[in-house]
Formats: structure tokens, sequence, C-alpha cells
């Protein structure tokens, strides 16, 4: 592994935080940072919703089967899309956007000794319908991912699961 890259590396998901808060400023770089994403024809179709609030995040971790740890992070990001905003009105495009903003949120957030998990939405109806009408969504608003940031308990090991297997070089 290079280590030049191990921003990349070092990042891993974190499911337990400290209690100490998170700045202002470093949610606006993480945002910052998802905003940098590329996306198709620049359409930008992600929305994000910040939750501090205690009450909230345990309102949306009994959405969320995997993610109650979300509830002792000190921030959730809500990331959405907006299928109107999205190319050419695609599903797709929009995903691949979000998706894109999200690994930015995480890679951010490592630089700067916080740690993130990625918390599934999309594509269960349940998670859907449930945190739309919890924030009272406009339809055009789809919500994709939850990230729980905090500073990490502690930190993992850096890894990767390169597999030589998976990569084929000119033809299958
Ligand atoms: C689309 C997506 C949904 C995920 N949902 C969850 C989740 O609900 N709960 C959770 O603890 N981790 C979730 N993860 C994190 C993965 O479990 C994690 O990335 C994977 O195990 C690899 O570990 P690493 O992130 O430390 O490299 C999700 C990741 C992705 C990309």
């Amino acid at each position: 592994m290079n280590s030049k890259l191990d921003f990349i590396f070092n990042r891993r998901s974190i499911r337990k935080f400290t209690a100490k808060a998170v700045s202002k400023k470093n949610i606006t770089e993480l945002l910052e940072a998802a905003m940098a994403a590329p996306s198709a024809c620049a359409k930008d179709p992600w929305r994000f919703i910040v939750v501090r609030n205690r009450g909230n995040l345990q309102h949306i971790v009994e959405l969320l089967p995997n993610g109650k740890f979300l509830a002792d992070a000190p921030v959730g990001i809500i990331v959405c899309g907006d299928i109107s905003a999205a190319h050419a009105g695609s599903e797709s495009y929009m995903l691949q956007d979000c998706s894109a903003a999200i690994e930015n949120i995480l890679l951010a957030a490592r630089a700067l000794g916080l740690g993130t998990c990625w918390l599934g939405v999309h594509p269960r109806t349940e998670r859907i319908a449930g945190i739309a009408k919890f924030f009272g969504l406009p339809d055009n608003i789809v919500p994709i991912s939850a990230i729980a940031v905090g500073h990490p308990d502690k930190m993992p090991e850096k890894h990767t699961r390169f597999m030589a297997d998976n990569v084929h070089w000119e033809k299958w």
C-alpha cells in the first residue's frame, strides 16, 4: 500500500465515538468536501440534513436496524437526492452523484481526525418512507443514506480489501 494514499486506507467504519462535540466549522468542511464530488453534468442533486439533536437521532435509529450507534454519535448527516435536479431525471445518476458525495465526506472526515460510518437507507422502502415522514421531505427529495460522524473512540488499522482476482486487464 502506497503511504501517499493513507488518507484512503485509514478510512474505516467507526461505530463508537467519544463524547467530544464536532465543531460547526468541521461540519461545514465536510459538506464543502461533499459538494466537491463529481456529479453527472454538474447537476449536484445532493441535499444534506445535519442532525445534532439527541432526540432526533434517537428517532432516526428506530428506522435503522443496523445503525443503533448513531443515537450516540455527535452528528448524523442524512444525505438525500433531489430527483427533480438529477441529470436526465435519472435515479441512477442521482444515486451515483450522492454516493460520490458521501465518500468525499468519509475521506474528508478521516483527514480531519474524525470517524464516520455510512448507514444504508436507500433502497429500503420502509427506511425511505420513515425518514421522509420524520423530516417532512417534499416528494422530490429521496433519503439515500445516513452518516454517523464523531471523534473515534479508537482508530482502526489501515487496510484495503484488494483482490487481484477482481481485476481484469484489457479483457474479462
Ligand atoms: C451502502 C452502504 C450501506 C451501509 N450500511 C451500513 C449499516 O447500516 N450499518 C453499518 O454498521 N455499516 C454500514 N455500512 C458500512 C459497511 O459495513 C463497511 O463499509 C464495510 O463493512 C467495510 O468496512 P470499512 O468501512 O471499515 O472498510 C454501509 C456501507 C455502505 C457502502
